[in-house]
């Protein structure tokens, strides 16, 4: 893959929207004339380059697919060398930084397009996740399993049956007040365990989903879920019970509904630890 290609992957612009043309100048005008108002100067610095690029994107979003071909191609053309011809140095901060700065739509479309791990060439459909994206609740599951990737929405399965059940117990419904989403994205093949090096390409996007909804709580479900997400290898009994932070937002682990399933005597379990959800979220919104 060029380094161009490269770099506009990394930022969730699809490759195939380049031309393989160089684009025309309007009719009695330039090229850069018709580039929305943030590509009007050059780039000095990468990181100058880097924001610019990102913001596009999201630019992007409010343009006509036609439009797309005459932002791009000019714009990768308006990197400046040291970007465009240098080796990769440090390509997962790039990566991560460019998609901390993304808006829903551009998050959305990186997500679809991501190929940075090797999940993409088995997976069906990317899940993105689902719900309220301004809920006071999150919830964070482990990874797509069967029907997730043949539908592309998280927890459709008989384990989604349950969650939509305790969700219900909160006076909560998937779509309302709440946002479901998972660590990875993609399924792994036969719903193995996911590799370090899997949730370490994912997480800036889980990140960002946390960042842009700001609940008030977040429900972690699992075991696997949980240490991927507040950094450990702590057993679950051991982290269930009390409220730990991820980026100053209160969570809340509780057992995977797959897991209760299968253990019917951990359910009254799990109601506590919703039943603690439920106080962490109450006495948030006290202090708001
Ligand atoms: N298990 C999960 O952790 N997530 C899903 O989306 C489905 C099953």
């Amino acid at each position: 893959m060029s380094r161009r290609a490269q770099f506009l992957e990394v930022l969730g612009i699809p490759t195939e929207w380049i031309p393989r043309r160089p684009p025309a100048a309007p009719e009695g005008g330039t090229v850069e004339a018709d580039l929305p108002a943030v590509m009007a100067a050059e780039p000095e610095t990468a990181e100058e380059a880097i924001s610019m690029v990102a913001q596009a994107s999201v630019d992007m979003d409010a343009v006509e697919a036609a439009d797309v071909f005459d932002v791009v191609e000019p714009l990768a053309e308006l990197l400046p060398p040291a970007i465009v011809d240098a080796p990769l140095i440090a390509p997962v901060p790039d990566r991560a930084a460019a998609i901390a700065a993304m808006d829903w739509p551009a998050l959305d479309a990186a997500v679809a397009a991501c190929e940075a791990c090797g999940l993409c060439s088995t997976r069906t459909n990317t899940v993105f996740g689902v719900g309220d994206r301004e809920a006071e609740w999150m919830l964070v599951g482990e990874a797509p399993g069967e029907n997730e990737d043949l539908q592309g929405e998280p927890f459709v399965g008989q384990a989604g049956k349950l969650l939509d059940n305790m969700l219900a117990s909160l006076g909560l419904r998937r779509g309302r007040n709440v946002f479901i989403a998972n660590v990875l994205k993609c399924r792994p093949p036969g719903n193995r365990n996911p590799e370090p090096a899997e949730v370490d390409q994912c997480e800036p996007f889980l990140k960002r989903q946390i960042a842009l909804v700001r609940p008030k709580v977040i429900v972690v479900l699992g075991r696997f879920a949980a240490q991927s997400l507040l950094r450990t290898t702590t057993p679950i009994g051991k982290l269930r019970g009390t409220v730990h932070s991820y980026e100053g937002i209160p969570v809340v682990v509780t057992y995977h509904p797959a897991y209760l399933l299968r253990t019917l005597t951990d359910k009254a379990r799990a109601w506590e630890d919703l039943c603690l959800a439920r106080e962490v979220h109450d006495r948030a919104g006290a202090q708001a």
